[in-house]
């Protein structure tokens, strides 16, 4: 079974959007796949799938003694897909207890499917984070916008930290380091990631070992959304760059998203985009991604055999051709609804001046979260 936890470090990013999407995706490549809503206190996956009214699910699980997981997987109306339902009235993740993640993650990982995937609440509170890490490669998404970036880099420096933690048992001298650093600052954002190892592998070489070994199988995925323009790609290179530097991580690009105003009529249609529009830049998008997933199927597959194997491309080049791909796609449509006369030149020009507006908008509220970034790294809460 492949498990596909879903996160961010920023609500409403997409997630669900390309959880429920990227399953009809997989579904109908002939994957099997069950889409589990793990956003306690917020589910809402079962609208993006057109659910009005979803059954019983993980919040119930959770609450009854025993109980099977399977008897709360439901069908849903496309093929191979398979949906566990949150309930929305119980408390979000953060409020789990030991004994019922325990519960929880046995169960998740014992179902029977080809794919796993996990729609997380945003954040990183401690059960999240846990539920992040049932895979080493577990999917972030953002989008460009600097608070998207930083919450997302936030997300998985808050996971370094709960691997850091679990690498150094408590009585051991890396443990006690932690245990002081904590009472020390009430922000550990703060503490400047690659020093902190620095010193835990001179005091602790072996809680540093066991460290890097799990950092070896820690390989993050990013799903960069909600894209205006080609430039925006860039952005998934700077939060590279800083998980580089100051996490030492490296992650892998999945590809970009751009934002899809059909998406709007889909969700209030009950439809999701790949289903109420399959040839539209967006469900491209997501369909390329998919193929991703399944490639990495196969050369997991491959592994075992050639366990050198060299994966030569860069994903962050790749998505960024991806990304000027995708707006040459969108640009021939507006042409081609303008040549068919569904869309009149005056239609056109009024989209663009309202789009002009919404740029300079964008772009003073960009210049003000700029500011703030920066004085936030002045303060060292970034690295
Ligand atoms: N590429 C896109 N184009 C247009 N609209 C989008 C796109 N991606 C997401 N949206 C819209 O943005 C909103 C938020 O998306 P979604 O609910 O999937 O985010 P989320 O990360 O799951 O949020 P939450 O953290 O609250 O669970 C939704 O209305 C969705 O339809
Ligand atoms: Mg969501």
């Amino acid at each position: 079974m492949h498990v596909l936890p879903v996160a961010s470090g920023k609500g409403g990013v997409g997630k669900s959007l390309f959880v429920a999407n990227l399953g009809i995706a997989l579904g109908q490549a002939g994957k099997r796949v069950i889409l589990a809503d793990l956003d306690l206190g917020g589910s809402n996956l079962h609208l993006v799938l057109g659910e009005r009214r979803p059954g019983k699910g993980i919040g119930f699980f959770l609450n009854e003694s025993g109980g099977n997981l399977k008897d709360y997987v439901q069908n849903t109306q496309y093929e191979n897909v398979f949906f566990i339902p949150g309930d929305s009235e119980i408390p979000g993740m953060a409020n789990l207890s030991a004994t019922q993640k325990r519960k929880l993650t046995n169960q998740l990982t014992s179902l029977d499917t080809d794919y796993l995937i996990m729609d997380l609440g945003a954040g990183s509170s401690f059960n999240t984070i846990d539920f992040f890490l049932l895979s080493g490669a577990g999917t972030l998404v953002t989008t460009p916008t600097p608070t998207a970036l930083v919450n997302g880099y936030v997300f998985l420096k808050n996971t370094l930290f709960r691997m850091l933690h679990s690498a150094c048992p408590k009585s051991s001298p890396g443990g006690k380091l932690l245990q002081k650093l904590e009472k020390q600052s009430a922000n550990m954002q703060r503490v400047y990631m690659m020093d902190l190892l620095k010193e835990i592998q001179e005091v602790d070489p072996k809680s540093y070992q066991n460290y890097m070994d799990m950092i070896k199988k820690f390989h993050p995925r990013l799903v960069l959304n909600m894209l205006e323009d080609p430039k925006d790609a860039d952005k998934a290179y700077k939060l590279r760059r800083s998980c580089q530097q100051y996490l030492g991580i490296d992650l892998e690009h999945l590809g970009v998203m751009y934002r899809d105003e059909l998406q709007d009529t889909a969700l209030s249609s009950g439809l999701p985009i790949l289903v109420y529009k399959p040839r539209s830049v967006l469900s491209q998008a997501v369909f390329r991604i998919a193929d991703k997933y399944i490639q990495f199927e196969l050369e997991e597959d491959q592994h075992s055999i050639l366990p050198e194997a060299d994966y030569g491309d860069d994903s962050f080049e790749t998505a960024e051709m991806e990304a000027q791909l995708d707006f040459q796609s969108k640009i021939e449509y507006l042409e081609e609804l303008l040549q068919t006369g569904a869309l009149t030149m005056g239609d056109l020009m009024e989209t663009v001046k309202t789009q002009q507006y919404e740029i300079q908008q964008l772009k003073k509220e960009a210049a003000l979260y700029k500011s703030k970034v920066v004085r936030a790294m002045q303060q060292g809460f970034i690295g």
